[in-house]
Order: structure tokens, then C-alpha cells, then sequence
């Protein structure tokens, strides 16, 4: 089992009676695709916060919104992202409620221009769930698919057919349940002029540099790389977000969040304060650039092993469209409904049962398309991967 081991030290609070008896914490080795792994360090701190956060005399739970002690914890996360990522003043960062699959309703109804279509990228289930919203009446187009291939691969940017004059882009720049991530955005410039490119990057944001400027906007939900389930970042081009109907519903327009910076209604306050912690740890690991070294290295072993099995686990995915978030594999390659692939579909179960009973924790695939998925957002150790592949390699000894 894969554990670490501690013992929380009793501590003593302004609260007299509030005290933490001695206890051991086991660990496991977390793949989940989200909400997943957050930092052993932050999860610490919080526990070290968690009933006086600084002083207060209270957790951050229980502040008020208006207080200036939340005050400061909101800008400071929003200050760390802007410092992380490099976002310009030209940008807002915002923290919203609703999850991802909120702005694939609120992109729309803000930056959606009359009688401009809404280019999109369709890349698997997530960009799916986008057009199935643009489809409740907005206007779009499917600049490319690469549904006939099961989407195990992105679209090559000759076989992009932008609209000539599109409201904006949507892609989804990794996606979580196919397991492909785009190396690069394509420039929706020389031929569409200038088409805003909106990204969800819910599932790797934070993870490797970007260039920011390239993006109109930018959403997330916390739950994979920044923080707990509960809020959804946003960055968004200030001038975009005025393009939106003052008479939509005031809660789903961007301009809102902006303008209250992020303090229009109740936001969920603890999400936020994690958030800022886990940038905060990100920081203290070298930024992104750190992060991004320590991502590669992660997805490199596990594909490696991958290959290295000679065809027990086989990645789907074609190799540059492969992801260093998600890593998707089938184990004895079965695919499809023969009875090979049952057989194939009993040694998954079976793989992620005793994966499961060695610490190494949500292995299974998404339900949709099975097999297996290993979830390597910026919280998952390389101790974790190397686990996984000590694993992996012993239970092809025994099987394959
Ligand atoms: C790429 C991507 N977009 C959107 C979502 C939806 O996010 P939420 O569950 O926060 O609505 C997810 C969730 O896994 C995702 O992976």
C-alpha cells in the first residue's frame, strides 16, 4: 500500500476546547480525473488553518465574503494566477460558481455576435457537451471533427475550415476522457481575422505555460489542477465581455463578476482560499515552468511503460495528439465487442481492482469509453507514476 505515514502534532488554538487528538494518516496514490489529487503540502496547511485561519479566530468557512480578511484571500489567489500564468491587465480573472459546464452556456450568451456563427473544435466528449448547448438555438459551425476516429486524435490544421466571420472559437485544449491535448492552439488569425479563440482548459490549465494573449477567453473548473470542486476560474479579454446584453440575467453575465471582482453574490469561499493555496504551492516549486518539467516527466514514464509492454497496454491515441494530463490505455488490447474485448474488459476490472488494493487509486476509464485512465494533473507525484509502472510491469508478469 502506498502511504505516507505522519502524525499531526496536537495543537492548541484560540478556541480553547478545540483540539486535534494524534492520529495516522494513510495516503494513497490518487489518479482520479476530477475533483482529484490536491497537494500533500497545501492539505497540510489547511488542516494547520483550518479552525484560525491567521489569527482570525475562525475558518475560512465561516468568514463573511465582505470581510477583509476574505477580501485579501481572493485577491491574493487572483494575484498568484495573474503572476503564474502571465496575464496582462488587458484580461479579468474571475471566480465563478456552475463548474465548466456552466461557461459552455455563459461563453455563448456573452460572446456571441448576431448573424456570426460559433466556430468549434470537436474533440470528444466535452466539446460534445458544448455544442449540444449551441445547439438549443446558436448559431454554429464545426470547423472540425474527429468523431469518425473515435477522436483519438486532433484535428491536423489543414483540415480546419473556419467560418470567415465567427463570433469565436471553442476548443477544448485537453481532453479529459479521450486522453489528446493540442500542443498548440491553432491561429484562428490569418484566416478569420480577429476571431477570438476561446479555450476550456479545465483539465490542464496551470499545467504548462500559455501564451494568454492568444486566448479572448479562458475557463476552467478547479477541480483537476487548481483546487477542490466549486469554482470555476475564467479569464476573459475585459473588452469581450462587453460585447455581452446588458438585459441578460445578471448573474450570467461576465461583466458582473468583473466589476464586483468576483464578490457579486456569496462565492464559495473555501474553494477559493484552496485555490490560492495551490498556486501558491506551485509557486514555491519554481512556477510553470517547474510544473510543466515535472508534468513531462510523469507522462514520459507512463507512456514509456505503455510502449514498453509490446503490446499488453496499448494507447489508443495517436502520439502527437497524446495527452500529459490524461493517459488513456486498454489492457491486452481489446477494443470493440469481440470476445477477445470481453476478455480484455475482465482483465481492466481486474487491473483496477488490484490496483486499487496496492494504494493506486482511480485507474478505471471514463464510463464511456472504458479501459483505463491515469489522471497526472499537477498534484500527482512522480513517486505516484512510478508506483503505477512498478504495477503495471508486475501485473503484465503475472498476465501477459
Ligand atoms: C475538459 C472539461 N470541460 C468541462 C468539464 C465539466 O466541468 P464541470 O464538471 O465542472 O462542469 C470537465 C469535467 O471533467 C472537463 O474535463
Amino acid at each position: 500500500m502506498a502511504t505516507t505515514k505522519r502524525h499531526t502534532k496536537e495543537e492548541t488554538h484560540a478556541v480553547s476546547h478545540a483540539t486535534v487528538s494524534a492520529h495516522t494518516v494513510k495516503r494513497v496514490f490518487n489518479f482520479n480525473a476530477g475533483p482529484a489529487a490536491l497537494p500533500l503540502p497545501v492539505l497540510e496547511r489547511i488542516r494547520e488553518e483550518l479552525l484560525d485561519w491567521r489569527g482570525s479566530g475562525m475558518s475560512v468557512m465561516e468568514m463573511s465574503h465582505r470581510s477583509p480578511e476574505f477580501e485579501s484571500i481572493n485577491a491574493a489567489a487572483e494575484q498568484k494566477l495573474r503572476s503564474l500564468l502571465g496575464i496582462s491587465e488587458d484580461y479579468a480573472v474571475i471566480f465563478l460558481q456552475g463548474g465548466g459546464s456552466m461557461q459552455f452556456t455563459m461563453v455563448p450568451m456573452n460572446l456571441c455576435l448576431p448573424g456570426k456563427p460559433v466556430d468549434v473544435l470537436h474533440t470528444g466528449a466535452w466539446t460534445a457537451k458544448a455544442i449540444g448547448e449551441l445547439k438549443k438555438g446558436i448559431l454554429h459551425n464545426i470547423a472540425a471533427s474527429t468523431e469518425a476516429e473515435k477522436f483519438a486524435r486532433l484535428p491536423h490544421f489543414d483540415e480546419i475550415k473556419f467560418s470567415s466571420n465567427a463570433s469565436y472559437v471553442h476548443i477544448c485544449t485537453n481532453n479529459t476522457i479521450e486522453g489528446t491535448q493540442w500542443t498548440a492552439p491553432p491561429d484562428t488569425g490569418p484566416k478569420t481575422g480577429d476571431v477570438p479563440l476561446v479555450a476550456d482548459m479545465s483539465s490542464d490549465i496551470a499545467s504548462r505555460p500559455i501564451d494568454v494573449n492568444k486566448y479572448g477567453l479562458i475557463f476552467a473548473g478547479a477541480q483537476k489542477n487548481l483546487g477542490p470542486s466549486g469554482v470555476t476560474v475564467v479569464i476573459v479579454r475585459k473588452d469581450l465581455a462587453e460585447r455581452a446584453d446588458k438585459n441578460l440575467p445578471t448573474l450570467l453575465q461576465y461583466r458582473t463578476h468583473i466589476k464586483e471582482k468576483s464578490l457579486y453574490h456569496t462565492p464559495p469561499t473555501f474553494a477559493v482560499y484552496v485555490v490560492g493555496l495551490v498556486l501558491e504551492w506551485i509557486e514555491s516549486l519554481g512556477g510553470i515552468l517547474a510544473i510543466e518539467k515535472r508534468n513531462e516527466a510523469k507522462a514520459r514514464l507512463l507512456y514509456d511503460a505503455i510502449e514498453a509492454s509490446g503490446g499488453f497496454y496499448v494507447c489508443p491515441v495517436e502520439k502527437s495528439s497524446r495527452s500529459k494530463m490524461n493517459v488513456v490505455f486498454r489492457v491486452a488490447g481489446g477494443v470493440g465487442r469481440s470476445a477477445a474485448a470481453q476478455d480484455s474488459e475482465a482483465i481492466e476490472r481486474q487491473f483496477a481492482k488490484e490496483a486499487a488494493a496496492a494504494g493506486l487509486v482511480g485507474t478505471p476509464g471514463h464510463r464511456s469509453v472504458g479501459g483505463m485512465r491515469i489522471s497526472l494533473y499537477n498534484a500527482v507525484t512522480l513517486e505516484a507514476v512510478e508506483a503505477l509502472t512498478s504495477f503495471m510491469r508486475e501485473f503484465h508478469r503475472t498476465r501477459g
